[in-house]
């Protein structure tokens, strides 16, 4: 996109996961002074980021947008003066298409009047969606040149907004999107469930039409792994926006959820209550090492090494010569999971010294597990992951 933003995949906040359509200014702003007050802020979270059904019905005579003037009975202007008063950003949300997805006014045709807009209102961040598209999809082309229209509008109010894609992984934006977009999802709507399969999201690989919605995380991390190296800073795979701490998953399913998010560079938006997390939300969304994991220099997601019946390894490079690796456990049991320094460097061999002993971190208890080498053995609860940092590197070049 060309505009400095999302050097390191974007953080922040969004109403959709967890409010839906009900959105109003106080919502907003509440949440907006739990993230400034609660430490979110400090830890990088900070995108205040309003989904849908924001919008009022109509258009102003000069065809300006409108907010819904009893849920922001200021108009968007103030609240988002007080969102920056706070040290915070602010987003909002739109459709490549005549209405949005919860059939609201959008900007398909408006691009260059709806970016001035929000350019005047102090916007940051715009998350720009896909529904009633007037069929302007089904090649690359054509869904490049409908999403290119706003981030040359965006480009053109002179003012850096963070252009979040949210086509689904329709038309492959990981191949069209990176040179006009700072991230694109790749999949259909995220569901705060881990496995269970869903009619309503019928694809299990990225390579599908049908993006749907009610999505669970390990069918999205199925879709991820295959592009995964399409990202790139200031361009990221977006898997959608979180859900810890909206209850439908036990703790280490949530921690599946952010160690692959973060792993693969994800933006890391969050879609629960800011204004009452529990501790073991805070455990999961507010530790440090593991956010240095997405937020990391070498700018490189990484890869799925194996899978081994519901068992896979994902290892990838940090910097400074360091590497995170993840023994995932997808099984309805604990298990014990063995990696390899052969597996771990897999693309760097023959270059690897096997002998290599290692220290090894375990980023979720912040501590060192001490020295390894050749393989490291761990076990791994049922639906699971260990995610750790080898502090060196088993390559010789
Ligand atoms: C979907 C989108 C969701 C949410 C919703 C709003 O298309 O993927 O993240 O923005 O629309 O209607």
């Amino acid at each position: 996109a060309n505009n400095g933003l999302a050097i390191t995949p974007q953080m922040g906040w969004n109403t959709w996961n967890k409010y839906g359509c009900n959105v109003d200014e106080q919502l907003i702003l509440d949440a907006a002074k739990a993230i400034a007050s609660s430490g979110l802020k400090d830890l990088g979270y900070n995108y205040v980021i309003i989904d849908d059904c924001w919008q009022k019905n109509e258009r102003e005579s000069s065809k300006t947008l409108l907010a819904d003037p009893t849920k922001f009975p200021r108009g968007i202007k103030p609240l988002v003066d007080d969102i920056h008063n706070l040290g915070l950003k602010a987003g909002i949300y739109s459709s490549a298409g005549t209405l949005t997805c919860g059939g609201h006014i959008a900007s398909l045709g408006y691009e260059d009047i709806d970016a001035k807009t929000w350019a005047k209102w102090g916007i940051d961040y715009l998350k720009y969606d896909n529904c009633y598209n007037q069929g302007q999809s089904g090649t690359p082309k054509l869904s490049y040149d409908r999403y290119k229209a706003m981030g040359n509008a965006l480009n053109k109010t002179g003012r850096p907004m963070l252009y979040s894609l949210c086509n689904w992984g329709e038309d492959g934006p990981w191949n069209f999107a990176s040179t006009i977009s700072n991230s694109w999802r790749i999949s259909g709507d995220v569901y705060d469930n881990f496995n269970r399969p869903d009619p309503a999201c019928p694809c299990t690989t990225y390579d599908c039409v049908l993006a749907g919605f009610r999505c669970s995380v390990m069918n999205i991390i199925n879709k991820a792994v295959a592009v995964s190296q399409k990202a790139r800073s200031g361009g990221w795979n977006d898997l959608d926006m979180l859900e810890v701490g909206n209850g439908g998953m036990n703790q280490e399913e949530y921690r599946v959820h952010y160690t692959i998010w973060a792993a693969l560079k994800s933006p890391l938006i969050l879609g629960n209550d800011v204004t009452n997390i529990t501790n073991t939300t805070k455990e999961i969304i507010m530790n440090k090492e593991v956010i240095a994991v997405n937020q990391d220099s070498s700018f490189s997601p990484a890869n799925r090494i194996w899978v081994k019946g519901d068992q896979q390894l994902f290892s990838g490079n940090l910097a400074n010569n360091t590497q995170v690796v993840i023994l995932l456990n997808a099984g309805d049991s604990a298990a014990k999971m063995t990696a390899t320094w052969d597996d771990i460097w897999v693309y760097n061999l023959p270059n690897v010294d096997s002998s290599r002993s290692i220290e090894v971190r375990d980023l979720w208890k912040q501590k060192s597990l001490g020295n390894f080498s050749n393989h490291i053995t761990l076990d791994v609860p049922a639906h699971g992951v260990r995610l750790l940092k080898f502090m060196d590197s088993a390559t010789s070049s």
